[in-house]
């Protein structure tokens, strides 16, 4: 049976969602969760907002908004698992097992704890002034967050992608020490994300203060709409539609006809009055009934709590048992419990050929394809570092057998028989990852 492809994505409840977070993310990642095949899991990153706000009731509010958000933007719980970070237990325990296999040189590279770093020396502060340890173990718990469902891809922006690739570091590091237990993620980059304008023209975002609230109130949006920056062409002149921050938001809610009659407005010389009032109707009407839900699950927050514990079953059912199973391969188990047996590769146990990574007498690191009846179907050289042999093994699973030419040079060779059966085995396991 073929596995659904995985997607995991977290959002830290900091702030107040805003039209660019609902363009960017949370309307996309809705639609995807829809489609059939894959298996979504959204969560609220509440541990991580811990590193960055130390306001109780900011921290506790804004769970509230983002949740009651995205489920008023159609998020079903039934087909998402949909949950609170900090209600999940096996997330801060699998943080610890990560922790003891990520380099502590690793996370002084973090772009986010650097540039803290950076920060400080150029005001002649030490480095690691006002900078806690949570900000330094930031990527463990996100990769905690990640492994612990051994999702496939993991949508985020782009300054997000280091981490993944620290998420990545770790799961090979435990795998070639305890056997192969986690997938290796990947990012899936949201470059739509910086797209939406702010009200001063430049990206909408909470550092700018430049943003329009998702679900102002009708009458505020209308007014912070009107707040937009325009030039200063008077009606009946032909307006730019280039750079214009009205016309760049109204595409983003707009079909692409509705577009088209805007551009010929703008030609034509609309009043900027105009078009604002075109742009507030246009959001409006798609955001008013989301406004209605949104309102309604505000006013009672039981349902929102019910949700979230909907979820925290439903991500618990399948964390709890895995995490366990971790435990018994590091050693964590009772006393009278037999050693952890030879690790299966999650859910899809035997049925699928698997790549084994490990370390030989010579120091050196090898790994190797085993097909479903133990047999070995590839075998790589020595490389020196885990790292090298786990992007050696990371291109095989996206590119499948199409890779094995490139490849060859990091393998035994094999005859022309046996490279179709590998060629196979291996794009199986694309398929999958694909
Ligand atoms: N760090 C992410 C952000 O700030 C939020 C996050 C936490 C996350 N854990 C995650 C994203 C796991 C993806 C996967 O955007």
């Amino acid at each position: 049976m073929q596995e659904p492809t995985r997607f995991l994505t977290g959002i830290t409840p900091s702030g107040t969602p805003h039209l660019g977070n609902f363009v960017g993310s949370i309307r996309p990642s809705v639609a995807a969760s829809r489609s059939g095949g894959v298996e979504s899991y959204y969560f609220l990153a509440d541990y991580h907002a811990l590193i960055k706000c130390q306001e109780p009731e900011r921290v506790n509010r804004s769970t509230l908004e983002i949740a009651a958000s995205w489920l008023a933007a159609g998020l079903d719980p039934q087909h998402v698992t949909f949950y609170r970070q900090s209600d999940i237990p096996e997330i801060p325990e699998l943080h610890w097992l990560l922790t003891c296999v990520t380099g502590k040189g690793l996370l002084n590279r973090a772009h986010a704890y650097k540039a803290a770093q950076d920060k400080n020396h150029e005001a002649g502060r030490d480095g690691d002034d006002g900078v806690s340890a949570g900000l330094f173990m930031y990527p463990v718990l996100m990769a905690a967050d990640i492994l612990l469902f051994n999702a496939h891809h993991v949508p985020v922006g782009r300054d997000q992608v280091q981490h993944i690739e620290m998420a990545r570091d770790m799961a090979s590091s435990f795998n070639h020490l305890y056997g192969s237990h986690f997938t290796l993620p990947e990012a899936a980059i949201e470059d739509n994300v910086a797209l939406l304008a702010g009200l001063d023209g430049r990206k909408m975002s909470k550092s700018y203060d430049n943003t329009i609230p998702l679900f102002a109130p009708r009458e505020q949006l209308r007014k912070l709409i009107g707040a937009i920056v325009t030039d200063s062409r008077a009606p009946g002149e032909p307006k730019e539609t280039e750079g214009s921050a009205l016309f760049q938001i109204y595409q983003a809610f707009a079909t692409p006809e509705e577009t088209a009659a805007l551009r010929r407005a703008y030609a034509e010389g609309i009043a900027w009055g105009e078009a604002k009032q075109l742009l507030f109707e246009r959001i409006d009407r798609e955001i008013a009934p989301l406004r209605a839900r949104y309102d309604d699950l505000m006013a009672h927050p039981a349902k929102v709590e019910a949700a979230l514990q909907q979820g925290a079953t439903r991500a618990r059912a399948q964390a709890a048992p895995f995490l366990q199973r971790l435990r018994g391969a590091v050693g964590l188990r009772p006393l009278t419990a037999p050693p952890a047996g030879p690790a299966e590769k999650t859910r899809t146990a035997a049925a699928q050929p698997a790549f084994k990574q490990y370390r030989e007498s010579d120091g050196r690191f090898y790994f190797k394809l085993v097909g479903t009846d133990g047999r070995t179907l590839l075998q790589s050289t020595a490389f020196a570092a885990p790292r090298e042999a786990g992007q050696a093994i990371a291109r095989l699973q996206r590119e499948g057998g199409a890779a094995l030419p490139a490849l060859a040079d990091l393998l035994e060779p094999l005859d022309d028989a046996r490279t179709a059966e590998a060629a196979t085995a291996l794009d199986k396991l694309a398929a999958q990852e694909n």
